[in-house]
């Protein structure tokens, strides 16, 4: 069974690059087919839940060439919006941009429903308010979203929830509906902002990215563009988190500080020293670190996508912090796995009362999502003795080379394949 071995209590050292930003990048391979004309996209993470998209633009009749492991040139020339979508599309997130893209490409889009980390219900009637209000008829058969329309007219939209997934998709499938669109109470995320860039570069014109209300002026059609993507948000922010749950000084290279405010912030109250320059972000951890709140919110606030590798440190953390979750329901299954290695924490609702514990234990731990398999691979990261982190294929959808890039940093961690793999590293290590 894949999982990964990890021999902890080292602090890790040293510097780390970030890759490109997985849920922009998502965005921006959606939507590079709503021009027929070639697209190229450099600084796409090379992590499976962008191998499935691009799998699937493909299987749509596209066509993706592979310049190397970050870089693609997309044409969404040959795509037939009646059979978009395969099987493992059903298992990301992101598959439903497709819904976005092909109904403002084609006025037609067949897709499945989306899957992606069970964290929460996870519902999509934003979306499908949106697109009805451009015009579209929507249905669900089957486990597939059906969404048509003769002519998309643009429309004044206010959403009822700040979605990063409905604000994606109605940017683009307004961007060639006749008129202006308004899109209010918008998610603000840096990847909006990013998809959004991604877009005008194509010919849209979209205006207020990044600010609560977007307006977008329809245009006949989109073109061939070169883009390069942002830095990964979480994936610094997660490295950020190591260097205070190990001790360690890492320098985390490549970034955007502006991005990284909120979790910087966190990281200071609790003791920690960080550094912010151009392109980095530098974080001492320090011993003694001592407790806060985490309040999680759509950016500029907390991202819940931190929220598992926050609570992790916390638990190392002197005293009372209390961590509430406002975005998913469902998104402290991983403290069952924590307190295997002695956290201690109690959960009612959305709400986690964590008391700080002086270290972890080694333990054989389970992934339960994305977020939360990293956050346990930094717990077992910073825990004497040899731990196990199964069902990896979470971490693997969204961190490119992760545990490459940790041994960068000196940890001592191995993607294990079976058994013997596992005996191997054990005898290696010691
Ligand atoms: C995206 C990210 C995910 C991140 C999340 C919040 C991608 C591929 N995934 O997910 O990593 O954790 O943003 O930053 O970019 N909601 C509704 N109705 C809708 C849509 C959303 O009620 O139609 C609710 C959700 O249940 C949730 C909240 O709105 O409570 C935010 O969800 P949303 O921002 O849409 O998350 P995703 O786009 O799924």
């Amino acid at each position: 069974m894949e999982q990964y071995v990890i021999k902890g209590g080292i602090p890790l050292n040293g510097d780390v690059t970030i890759s490109g930003a997985k849920n922009a990048a998502l965005g921006i391979l959606a939507a590079s087919i709503m021009t027929n004309e070639k697209v190229r996209v450099n600084n796409a993470p090379y992590v499976n839940d962008i191998i499935v998209m691009l799998d699937a633009i493909e299987e749509m009749g596209g066509t993706v060439e592979r310049i190397d492991e970050h870089t693609v040139v997309i044409s969404g020339k040959g795509i037939d919006s009646r059979t978009a979508g395969n099987d493992s599309l059903r298992n990301i997130r992101a598959g439903y941009y497709f819904i976005g893209a092909l109904l403002g490409k084609s006025g037609y889009a067949r897709v499945p429903l989306p899957g992606g980390c069970d964290i929460g219900s996870r519902p999509i009637d934003q979306h499908i308010k949106g697109f009805k209000a451009l015009g579209a008829d929507v249905k669900i058969e089957n486990g597939i979203v059906i969404a048509k329309a003769d002519h998309l007219r643009a429309a004044h939209i206010y959403f009822d929830v700040v979605s990063v997934g409905a604000t994606i998709n109605l940017m683009m499938a307004s961007c060639m509906a006749e008129g202006q669109t308004i899109l209010e109470n918008v998610a603000k995320e840096p990847h909006i902002v990013d998809v959004a860039n991604f877009l005008n570069s194509m010919g849209a014109k979209i205006k207020g990215a990044g600010t609560d209300t977007i307006r977008i002026v329809g245009v006949p059609r989109l073109m061939s563009t070169e883009y390069d993507i942002i830095p990964d948000q979480i994936e610094a922010g997660t490295f950020m988190c190591m260097a205070a749950a190990t001790k360690g000084d890492i320098t985390v290279r490549n970034v955007i500080p502006k991005h990284l405010e909120s979790i910087g912030a966190k990281l200071v109250e609790m003791g920690n020293k960080v550094y912010f320059h151009n392109d980095t972000a530098r974080v001492i951890g320090v011993s003694n670190q001592t407790h806060t709140d985490i309040k999680t919110l759509p950016y500029p606030g907390f991202p819940t996508d931190m929220q598992p590798q926050i609570t992790t440190i916390l638990c190392l953390a002197e005293g009372t912090s209390v961590v509430t979750e406002n975005i998913f329901e469902n998104r402290f299954r991983y403290v069952d796995e924590l307190r295997l290695m002695g956290a201690q924490v109690k959960v009612e609702g959305n709400v986690a009362v964590v008391e700080g514990i002086d270290a972890f234990q080694s333990a054989n731990l389970r992934a339960p999502d994305l977020r939360a398999g990293a956050a346990l691979v930094m717990a077992a990261l910073a825990a004497d003795g040899i731990s196990t982190v199964t069902d990896i294929s979470y971490i693997l959808r969204g961190y490119e080379d992760f545990d490459k890039k940790i041994r960068g940093l000196g940890g001592q961690i191995e993607l294990c394949d079976d058994d013997r793999d596992v005996t191997k590293f054990r005898l290696r290590i010691g």
